[in-house]
């Protein structure tokens, strides 16, 4: 209901919450007041992970360490490397999807989705080229991990039992990391993280970061994009068009939004909207809501200034791996189009219980 309801004033209190906006000019003008809010204390993403990885991430995430990472790591996903990434680790299995699709054969787009980001997730932490079912045991690793936030929205203070749980699958995932950090060559993610000064505790953090923040994010907007296209009927000018791609995942990006809310902690007393914010209060941003508010998906719609990449949140924070997600999203949609036909939806099965909305199968086929 939260977030499906549109919000009758830009910003309000709401009880056990703090307050809510589902604005996006709002939206914007807390994630880029980094002086007035923030994710490490009570109510962010850092004060949950602190308990997790350990104090040092306040540093790294909200600190000086932050803007020495984002600096260091600024080159680490571009348009280029990010291509160079996707198709290193996918290029093979999309290949074998094509082949499959152009057969007439039913093709799961959600387990795709699944099994292409554990590839990926594979080669960022330097675990080589997985097979399908290590891929999918990857995955849901990655989705164990990140369901540590589940039910955070109310209260980002875990319970002995959480920490414990995501301290052991973050210890199991990140093995590799400290072999492949000193050994790996300079073109790999590890690699280029030692390249670019990161000492082997950053790498591990930034490594367990990724994870957490790359893996249902990017297989949910895949998956659903896919979804859309058919549903709308944009499939049919996207086939006529291949160069409208961009405009497909900009738009599928937007209505998925599938980083639905953003939490910041008000760092000290700020005036927002009119409303007098106190020190220690909490504010969740109703992303999803403020971005599907325009309308549905549209491979016309114009250029939107307020919600400009609000999916990928704004300010110091905005997402490191936004080039990536891109050319994810990109990857997949020119495997379901290459043949030139367009495709059905056989079966389509909601996910259930799952942090981010998405499918947990979604079976097409081209007719
Ligand atoms: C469609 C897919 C994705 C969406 C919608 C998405 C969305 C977001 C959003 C909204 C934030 C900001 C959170 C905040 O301000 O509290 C964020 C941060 C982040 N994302 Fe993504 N993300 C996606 C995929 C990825 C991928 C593939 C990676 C890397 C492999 C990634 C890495 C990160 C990292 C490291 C941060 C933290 C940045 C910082 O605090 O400086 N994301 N993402």
């Amino acid at each position: 209901m939260l977030l499906g309801g549109r919000l009758a004033v830009p910003i309000r209190r709401v009880p056990r919450l703090g307050w809510v906006s589902a604005d996006p000019r709002i939206a914007r003008e807390v994630l880029t007041d980094h002086r007035s809010f923030t994710l490490v204390a009570e109510g962010g993403v850092g004060h949950l992970w602190a308990q997790v990885l350990g104090e040092w991430v306040l540093d790294l995430f909200d600190g000086p360490g932050h803007l020495d990472l984002r600096t260091r790591a600024r080159d680490l996903f571009t348009e280029a490397t990010a291509a160079r990434l996707v198709s290193g680790a996918w290029a093979r299995r999309l290949a074998a999807a094509r082949t499959d699709l152009a057969s007439g054969a039913p093709v799961d787009a959600a387990d795709l989705g699944r099994v292409l980001v554990g590839r990926m997730l594979a080669s960022l932490l330097g675990l080589g080229d997985l097979d399908d079912r290590r891929a999918r045991t990857l995955f849901a690793t990655g989705e164990r991990l990140a369901a540590t936030a589940l039910g955070s929205a109310a209260d980002t203070t875990l319970t002995p039992a959480a920490v414990a749980g995501a301290k052991a699958i973050v210890d199991d995932l990140t093995r590799g990391v400290p072999d492949a950090w000193r050994d790996a060559p300079p073109e790999t993610l590890l690699g280029r993280c030692r390249e670019l000064g990161l000492g082997l505790r950053e790498t591990t953090g930034l490594a367990a970061l990724l994870m957490v923040a790359g893996t249902e994010t990017a297989a949910s907007a895949m998956a659903r994009t896919v979804a859309l296209l058919h549903d709308t009927g944009e499939q049919h000018r996207l086939l006529a068009e291949p160069a409208r791609l961009p405009d497909a995942v900009r738009e599928g990006l937007r209505v998925t939004t599938p980083a639905p809310v953003i939490g910041r902690s008000v760092r000290r007393d700020v005036t927002v909207a009119g409303r007098r914010l106190r020190a220690g209060e909490r504010i969740l941003l109703l992303t999803w809501t403020a971005n599907t508010a325009p309308g549905g998906f549209d491979l016309d719609r114009p250029y939107l200034p307020d919600n400009r990449r609000l999916w990928f949140g704004a300010g110091r924070h905005l997402c490191l791996g936004a080039a990536l997600a891109q050319a994810e999203v990109g990857a997949m949609l020119e495997t379901m189009t290459a043949a030139g036909r367009p495709w059905t939806v056989q079966h389509r099965r909601p996910a259930r219980r799952a942090l981010i909305p998405t499918y947990r199968e979604l079976s097409v086929r081209l007719t």
